[in-house]
């Protein structure tokens, strides 16, 4: 029996071995992932990833540094929150949470479709020694399940508007965002629970030191389908016309 694989990874090799040596190329519906059923190294490759991307990654208590703890709500036993969720800010100083959340984005990348090269804004310290932008990431029972990479916006002419429901760009009106959200993800198994919410407010609150930023001035980036849901509960106007509006950038 090959190495390394589980009593249920065991138990579909014999099984299909019995019918066929043909190997069968499966994909997931859940994770997404294609693979071979009867290739020993595949079907660990998939049990991995697929843990990651529906239950969020093994995180240290000592990488990032707190920044927002959820408490239970006192006297109420169906409290949503668990006593060890919490949000930490990663500095680019310490390579082993640096290392741990460009992982973590190796997944949200491949599940949007996304560039894997644009971290340095957060996870290098730039010439004049400081950042271009900021990580944080969501823990819950020791698992990081959910993540917001954020970037300074300093040129006022990034800023625009955009109609939701049409996606067009609004002509000639330039909001002077400060934030731009570059990645936004919550794994499966946890989303609907207000997480990504709160990671926008923790990023809202503590990207600039000494500034809170409003709630506007949070911008998008071609936003996904549920992008577009949580932008529209997070951070819409309404324009005159009645028609929603997002801040976005470019
Ligand atoms: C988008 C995403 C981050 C939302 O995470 P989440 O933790 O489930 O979001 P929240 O629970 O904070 O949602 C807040 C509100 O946004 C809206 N919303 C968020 N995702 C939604 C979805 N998929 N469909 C409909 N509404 C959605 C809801 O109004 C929700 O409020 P409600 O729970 O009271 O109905 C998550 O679905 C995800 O990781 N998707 C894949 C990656 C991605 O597309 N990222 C966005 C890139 S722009
Ligand atoms: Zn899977």
């Amino acid at each position: 029996m090959p190495k390394g694989l589980t009593s249920k990874a065991k138990k579909s090799v014999q099984s299909t071995l019995q019918f066929s040596s043909t190997p069968v190329v499966i994909k997931c519906t859940k994770c997404l992932m294609t693979y071979s059923n009867t290739s020993p190294s595949d079907l660990l490759q998939h049990k991995q990833y697929h843990d990651l991307r529906l239950n969020g990654k093994k995180w240290s208590n000592s990488w990032g540094d707190v920044v927002t703890r959820m408490e239970p709500r006192k006297g109420s036993p169906c409290s949503n929150y668990q006593s060890d969720e919490y949000i930490v800010m990663i500095s680019p100083k310490k390579p082993k949470e640096v290392k741990a959340t460009l992982e973590l984005l190796t997944i949200v990348n491949d599940e949007l479709n996304a560039p894997h090269d644009e971290n340095a804004f957060w996870s290098e310290i730039n010439e004049s020694g400081g950042q271009q932008g900021k990580a944080f990431v969501y823990i819950k029972n020791n698992r990081a399940v959910g993540v917001i990479t954020v970037e300074y916006i300093e040129n006022t002419h990034r800023g625009k508007w955009m109609v939701l429901e049409t996606k067009s760009i609004v002509p000639k009106v330039v909001p002077d965002v400060k934030l731009g959200i570059s990645r936004i993800w919550v794994c499966r198994n946890q989303r609907n629970q207000k997480i990504a919410t709160r990671l926008l407010e923790s990023a809202r609150i503590k990207s600039i030191y000494g500034c809170v930023v409003n709630k506007w001035e949070m911008a998008w980036s071609q936003p996904s389908q549920s992008g577009s849901k949580l932008a529209e509960s997070y951070n819409a106007v309404k324009h005159g016309s009645g028609k929603l509006l997002i801040p976005c950038y470019i």
